[in-house]
């Protein structure tokens, strides 16, 4: 592995920019907060190298998520693609029990901030896991941190690619409680990226299930959330 000096100085830098990252979430959790407030904190919470914390979200998209997960209630959530830690920063001031957060990269540094994201009066726990989300290895590694529970809350926000986001969908659905919901980010069809093929495979699955769309302006280019409830009586839609 070469030599950077951005990691080398990002690595130096780490417990300075943890000591102000814990203080702004210490002023987070001075007082109790609205879920637009949790929203706001999400997207806005700042911070340097490891210690940034940030989301690519639309606000009106990601507030509408967000008042389902409230409903929800949810004991444990899982995610697929935590990156600077926004969304898992929501999940773990409205899940009860456990938040799931998994991405390819390493979050080792990030660990000893985000297993605080939750409120003191809350038993949330976060926990991070490391790996790419299409190796069976991790599939049954997340398998056995649930030990035959399950999952109210699946966000699938990893792998953009049309093969990626089915594959993450077909091999994490099995994890959520019948009356669940799964909630997919970047679902509009026109993207600037041209790997972001969420779109595709959500077009494919609103012909077959009873879905519902987070899109702020129909004209816009990227981003949309899509969520789909899992039936009170049986498995979430096959493709
Ligand atoms: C758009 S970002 C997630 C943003 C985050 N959910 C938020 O809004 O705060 C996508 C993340 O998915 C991760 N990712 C991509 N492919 C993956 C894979 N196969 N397994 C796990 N994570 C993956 C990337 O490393 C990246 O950090």
């Amino acid at each position: 592995m070469s030599f950077s000096w951005k990691l080398f100085s990002r690595t130096l830098r780490l417990p300075l920019h943890r000591r102000r990252a814990l203080k702004r979430l210490a002023e987070f959790h001075s007082r109790s907060r609205t879920l637009e407030e949790i929203v706001w904190w999400a997207l806005n919470f700042g911070g340097k190298g490891f210690m940034a914390v940030s989301s690519m979200q639309i606000p009106f998209e990601i507030t509408q998520l967000a008042k389902v997960v409230y409903d929800l209630k949810p004991k444990i959530s899982l995610e697929i693609g935590t990156a600077h830690g926004g969304t898992c920063f929501i999940w773990s001031q409205l899940t009860s029990e456990e938040v799931i957060a998994c991405d390819i990269n390493d979050m080792s540094h990030q660990k000893s901030l985000y297993e605080k994201f939750p409120p003191a009066s809350s038993a949330c726990k976060v926990r991070l896991y490391s790996g790419d989300s299409h190796e069976p290895g991790f599939n049954s590694g997340i398998q056995r941190a649930l030990n035959g529970r399950q999952v109210d809350f699946l966000f699938i926000d990893g792998d953009h690619t049309v093969e990626g986001v089915t594959a993450d969908y077909e091999e994490y659905r099995e994890f959520v409680r019948p009356g669940g919901v799964i909630a997919f980010h970047d679902i509009v069809d026109r993207q600037s990226i041209a790997s972001n093929q969420v779109g595709q495979f959500w077009q494919r699955l609103k012909k077959v299930a009873d879905v519902e769309e987070f899109v702020e302006n129909q004209f816009q280019t990227g981003y949309g959330i899509g969520i789909l409830r899992v039936p009170s009586d049986g498995a979430p839609t096959t493709l």
